[in-house]
């Protein structure tokens, strides 16, 4: 018998090599991003994806906003250079969106109490939040997600070195907010753990706190000294008003919470692709800002030195501009609208048209981008595999995929796959 050694020696110098990645297992295909892959293999017409949480047009187009276009038109004109950003990116940009965070007239803003930074757009921002957190945070290591949450959230902050838990966030049973379950986790988290709130348009569910609810949960998260951590991926998507959307925010800074917080300019400005976002924390003092500065570049630097500077100068082109940051709030406002609309019209087509055995209430209570169906996992493969319909298994559907074109054929495939007669 020839030894391991021996076999290998005999063999021809290309076979006996072994790469390094040989034992490197396959990894899961993203779920969501999978979901794209299956509808751009479906040739069938009718195919609609549900999946990506991206707005589209009544033609199911992808949209690009009119004070996106005019802001670009702005930046070509003025030719500017393409120089490495700062670490915390472009200021006329982070100024502006911590205003349209906190608002205008925040106090913790006018004391200049508010470190900010750019980021690689609110993923990014969560990461820099984890990374933060992991190492500056005193009192604790664990995060407490709501359950569910984006699916992006446990790996995040898992990566950023935080044990990761959940509290109770949705009820299966009312499609809507386990408020009781919710506050009873809280209570029973560790003192001065760390909580992360969607700040509107929940994540999958789609289900908001109330305004009295969220300053129950504001007590409680004083009581007992939890930390929050905001994450607003869509502000101005929930109501079409951006500062209705960042009421949880503004009322925790005004009750005296220090929130850090995330956010994305990809759904509320339409610009996924170029990675727009903020993260902030909220300090007790201009000294302390300025310490806290100096960390969040000591984080940041190691990441990725310094972010892309054209995303930032469009938003901040829009921010700072009157009459455009007028006509981009009324886009918002199109953009969340057009949802609604669809909400309701679906709302109607299931129960009155098409007689759908159930309760659907919740696809018009739901809010923003998405909606928690309640369609059980065998259904949403039967709509995939039958009607070429593409959302995730956990029935959650994206309404902005939804259109005056396909609703109809959505509606009687829901329908009919309820009856068990897909
Ligand atoms: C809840 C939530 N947070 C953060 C993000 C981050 O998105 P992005 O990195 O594209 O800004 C998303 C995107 O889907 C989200 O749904």
């Amino acid at each position: 018998m020839l030894t391991v050694v021996a076999r290998r020696q005999a063999l021809p110098k290309a076979a006996r090599f072994i790469s390094a990645w040989a034992a490197v297992p396959q990894g899961p295909p993203d779920p969501i991003l999978g979901i794209t892959e299956a509808f751009k293999a479906d040739k069938d017409p009718k195919k609609i994806n549900l999946g990506v949480g991206a707005y589209r047009d009544d033609n199911g187009k992808p949209y690009v906003l009119p004070s996106v276009q005019k802001a670009e038109d702005i930046l070509a004109a003025a030719k500017g250079d393409k120089e490495y950003l700062p670490i915390t990116g472009l200021a006329d940009f982070t100024g502006a969106a911590a205003k349209l965070a906190y608002g205008a007239d925040s106090a913790a803003l006018k004391e200049g109490r508010i470190a900010v930074t750019q980021s690689i757009s609110g993923t990014g921002a969560l990461r820099i939040g984890g990374a933060f957190l992991a190492k500056h945070y005193p009192h604790s290591k664990t995060i407490y997600l709501p359950v569910p949450s984006w699916g992006n959230h446990t790996p995040i902050f898992r990566d950023s070195g935080l044990e990761v838990k959940g509290y109770r966030y949705f009820d299966k049973k009312t499609v809507g907010l386990d408020f009781e379950g919710l506050v009873e986790d809280l209570k029973n988290a560790p003192e001065k753990s760390i909580v992360l709130l969607h700040a509107c348009a929940h994540n999958p569910t789609g289900v908001d706190p109330t305004p009295e609810q969220w300053k129950k949960i504001s007590d409680v998260i004083q009581e007992k000294g939890l930390f929050p951590f905001f994450d607003m991926a869509y502000q101005g998507f929930a109501s079409g008003n951006t500062s209705r959307d960042a009421f949880a925010v503004r009322y925790f800074v005004e009750q005296g919470h220090q929130v850090v917080l995330a956010q994305s300019f990809a759904k509320n400005m339409g610009l996924y692709a170029e990675r727009v976002g903020a993260f902030s924390i909220v300090t007790s003092s201009p000294e302390e800002k300025a310490r806290v500065d100096s960390q969040l570049k000591i984080v940041i630097r190691p990441m990725y030195s310094n972010p892309p500077i054209h995303g930032a100068r469009v938003a901040g082109t829009i921010l700072n501009d009157a009459q455009l940051y007028t006509q981009w709030e009324g886009e918002v406002k199109g953009m969340a609208d057009r949802i609604i609309g669809m909400r309701d019209t679906l709302y109607n087509k299931l129960t009155n048209d098409y007689k759908t055995p159930g309760e659907w209430g919740h696809i018009k209570s739901q809010i923003g981008m998405f909606s928690f169906t309640g369609l059980r996992p065998e259904q949403t493969k039967a709509l995939a595999e039958k009607a070429h319909i593409y959302m995730t298994h956990d029935g959650r559907i994206s309404m902005a995929g939804l259109n005056a074109h396909n609703l109809d054929y959505f509606a009687e495939s829901v329908s009919a796959v309820v009856k068990g007669n897909l």
